[in-house]
């Protein structure tokens, strides 16, 4: 099977799955035991701390271990809030977040906090206008995702992160689907908390960090938790943090490369569905404002599921959405966000591109789509 949803999970890399095993056999003891094997993956934990910390430029101090982005979204807005200063009870977020970010603001809003929930517009993106124009007197949090997980388009998060320094407004961003791919040095120094997940970067699945500004005083979600510094309870996964740093230290290495060959895959597979057709419309953002990799689309008057199904049948796994919608057989949450509402937004399906995805892939892939189109607008 031609695989096209590197955008939900990735394979895990070989050599990080070498260093997994090695961990699990070498480096077993509870990080948090005080004999010498203890010490030896506490040392090995810190090294994964610290390289982490290194590669997004930012104080080792801030940087906690998880057990996946959505945990990472969970706790690191839950830090931020329990850190807040400022009197207000207003958070600004986008209709278009993970589940993980959504339902948490869903929760909180219920528990007595406002809650804005920002649009999209036709490229995937929350305005700069709309967001700035959303903060009031009493906003302590802005949590919005860097990259869309379906349709790619890149938030500004710099740009908006600078606007709240002033106003005291601690921002957190989803950065699930950016780590790994692009540069986030300037992006994690701007914000007060980030989500990473191991599984989005050919790391485990289970496996995740957050990055919280260590100038914040926050304090456990739980009092009483011990480990990751009161981040999180729970024995340490030594050999899945040490497989993420792994997977995280090779990404890192291609990221330049791997940018350039997934514009170039984007770019040979818009050529093979010939994007003038009509009857196929490509959703995302212009290309620097975009994760070259993930493809939003969809095929006018064609269900994506039926596309999905087809794709499937022919030996090519793609996807309608994000998993947590697709099991909930709900419209795309983007799709949605973009105003794109019922019969038309159950249209959309989700390309993304990896490191085993080639150039005759594509173009295989775009052929069929096109093919596809034709014959369902001739039936
Ligand atoms: C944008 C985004 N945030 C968070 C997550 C959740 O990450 P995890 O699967 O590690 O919990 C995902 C996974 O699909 C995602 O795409």
């Amino acid at each position: 099977m031609k695989y096209f949803d590197y955008a939900a999970t990735c394979p895990l890399d070989p050599e990080a799955a070498d260093v997994f095993i090695k961990a699990s056999t070498e480096y077993f003891a509870n990080s948090q035991s005080l004999h010498d094997a203890g010490s030896a993956s506490a040392n090995l934990l810190e090294g994964c701390r610290r390289e982490f910390a290194r590669l997004l430029q930012v104080d080792s101090a801030g940087v906690y271990f998880t057990s996946g982005g959505s945990e990472a979204n969970f706790l690191g807005i839950m830090a931020l809030l329990s850190s807040v200063r400022k009197k207000g009870n207003h958070i600004i977020t986008g209709a278009a977040e993970h589940s993980s970010v959504y339902n948490l603001m869903k929760k909180l809003e219920a528990e007595g906090w406002e809650v804005t929930f920002l649009s999209l517009n036709r490229s995937g993106q929350y305005e700069l206008e709309s967001v700035l124009a959303a903060v009031r007197e009493e906003t302590v949090l802005i949590s919005l995702q860097h990259g869309n997980p379906e349709v790619g388009s890149l938030q500004q998060i710099e740009e908006i992160a600078r606007f709240c320094t002033s106003k005291q407004i601690l921002v957190h961003s989803d950065c699930v689907q950016t780590f790994g791919k692009m540069p986030l040095e300037r992006l994690a120094r701007s914000v007060g908390s980030l989500s990473i997940s191991g599984h989005k970067f050919y790391g485990p699945k289970g496996t995740g960090a957050a990055y919280v500004n260590p100038r914040l005083a926050w304090k456990p979600f739980i009092t009483g938790t011990a480990h990751e510094k009161g981040f999180r309870p729970g024995t340490v996964n030594v050999p899945g943090i040490a497989a993420m740093t792994a997977a995280a230290k090779i990404a890192h290495s291609k990221m330049d490369s791997e940018l350039t060959r997934m514009r170039e895959l984007r770019n040979s597979f818009l050529c093979a569905l010939s994007i003038s057709s009509e009857r196929i419309r490509i959703f995302g953002a212009e290309e620097g404002s975009q994760i070259p990799g993930i493809v939003g689309m969809s095929i006018k008057g064609v269900e994506g599921q039926f596309v999905m199904l087809e794709c499937n049948r022919r030996g090519y796994a793609i996807s309608t959405g994000t998993a947590c919608n697709v099991g909930m057989m709900s419209p795309s949450k983007t799709m949605t966000a973009m105003g794109t509402m019922g019969k038309d937004a159950k249209e959309f399906f989700r390309i993304s591109f990896g490191r085993g995805t080639s150039h005759d892939d594509v173009k295989e892939l775009g052929k069929f789509l096109l093919e596809l189109s034709v014959h369902v607008s001739a039936v």
